[in-house]
């Protein structure tokens, strides 16, 4: 079966570029995800993210509770620069606008609050405008750290963070935020770019920080990088950071599990941005209730680590099977199908 709902791929009529967005489910509700701006070796690798990272949106919504879907927005930059950035917002705005409040858009990598405001320019389907509620990523990183607490508590004993170590891989706007909430706790972090060194932590290579000897690794950059080669080299004893879709694929959760490396999966650390987004914007949370709301993470991770102990799986196929029942469903019919044509 196809897994989405709807799928957009066009040439922006203002800016000539691919311009993908993927529905990936209005079930629970409007979809909502983020705008993708970002080079690509091809626009295809551009589509393909898209739709993962749509699908992997339908999970943080429905494991965050919101009544929504997931979606995502892609633009296919290239590298060189020789691109105008409002005509590629504005055709974002006039697709999204096309699908006529079946999904809204927020800002992604590559995208920030004034870039909402040009596509709000075109669609009213657009979250984080400056003057609505903002910057979404120091509650994603508010709702990591909260993350972060749940999960020392279950494998540690203790939500206390300043006796932890962490290895901050990505120093963007949410990795920078999280690097300054942990200022007490002994910090190793690295990114791409050298100028965002952080005080009093130690500066490594990404490479080094991904193998960094340390109680966690927060994963603040792009996705894939858990895959069965890295896994392999970790030194951590958890892992659990915002970025999107960190496993190059679902069965490295287990590969991870077999380590006895605790992994919590993305799709619950890094909700924080659309719960407070949504919140303010939709259902009239004050900026502390909404707060309140991103502080909850640690609740939900809580309980999923506690209910993946408590059957010995890892935490990413009880996150899977919470928010995704009826495939789960489908797919045990489809086992027990198999195992009686077998007979
Ligand atoms: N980048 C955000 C995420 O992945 C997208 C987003 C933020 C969407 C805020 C809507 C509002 O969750």
């Amino acid at each position: 079966m196809f897994p989405h709902e709807r799928v957009m791929i066009r040439r922006g009529p203002e800016s000539g570029l691919p311009i993908i967005v993927a529905v990936h489910s209005t079930a629970r509700g409007p979809a909502i995800g983020g705008c993708r701006l970002k080079p690509y070796p091809d626009w295809r690798d551009g589509l393909a993210d898209a739709l993962r990272l749509s699908a992997a949106m339908t999970d943080k919504c429905a494991l965050a509770g919101l009544p929504h879907g997931g979606g995502k927005t892609v633009v296919v930059v290239p590298s060189d620069g020789s691109w105008s950035r409002p005509a590629a917002l504005h055709d974002v705005g006039a697709t999204i606008a096309e699908l006529g409040g079946s999904y809204a858009t927020g800002p992604d990598v590559g995208t920030g609050p004034a870039d909402m405001a040009v596509i709000a320019e075109r669609t009213e389907h657009v979250f984080c405008r400056p003057d609505r509620s903002g910057d979404s990523s120091p509650a994603t990183a508010l709702g990591t750290v909260a993350a972060l607490r749940a999960l020392c508590e279950h494998r540690f004993g203790s939500p206390d963070l300043s006796r932890r170590s962490f290895a901050i891989l990505g120093l963007g706007r949410v990795g920078g935020a999280i690097a300054r909430l942990l200022d007490g706790s002994r910090l190793i972090v690295s990114d791409l770019d050298e100028s965002r060194r952080v005080p009093g932590a130690q500066w490594t290579s990404p490479e080094k920080c991904l193998q960094a000897d340390v109680d966690v690794l927060v994963p603040a950059a792009l996705g894939g990088l858990l895959t069965a080669a890295t896994v392999a080299t970790l030194r951590c004893s958890a892992v659990a950071g915002p970025a999107n879709n960190q496993l190059d694929h679902d069965d490295t959760a287990t590969l991870l599990h077999d380590r006895g490396i605790l992994f919590v999966p993305d799709a619950v650390v890094g909700a924080g941005g659309i719960i407070h987004a949504t919140g303010i914007e939709l259902r009239g949370r004050t900026p502390t209730e909404a707060l309140a709301d991103v502080e909850a993470i640690a609740d939900t991770a809580g309980r999923l680590l506690r209910a993946a102990a408590a059957e010995g799986v890892p935490p990413a196929v009880v996150a899977r099977r919470t928010a995704r029942p009826q495939e789960s469903r489908t797919r045990s019919i489809a086992a027990r199908e198999r195992r009686v044509s077998r007979r």
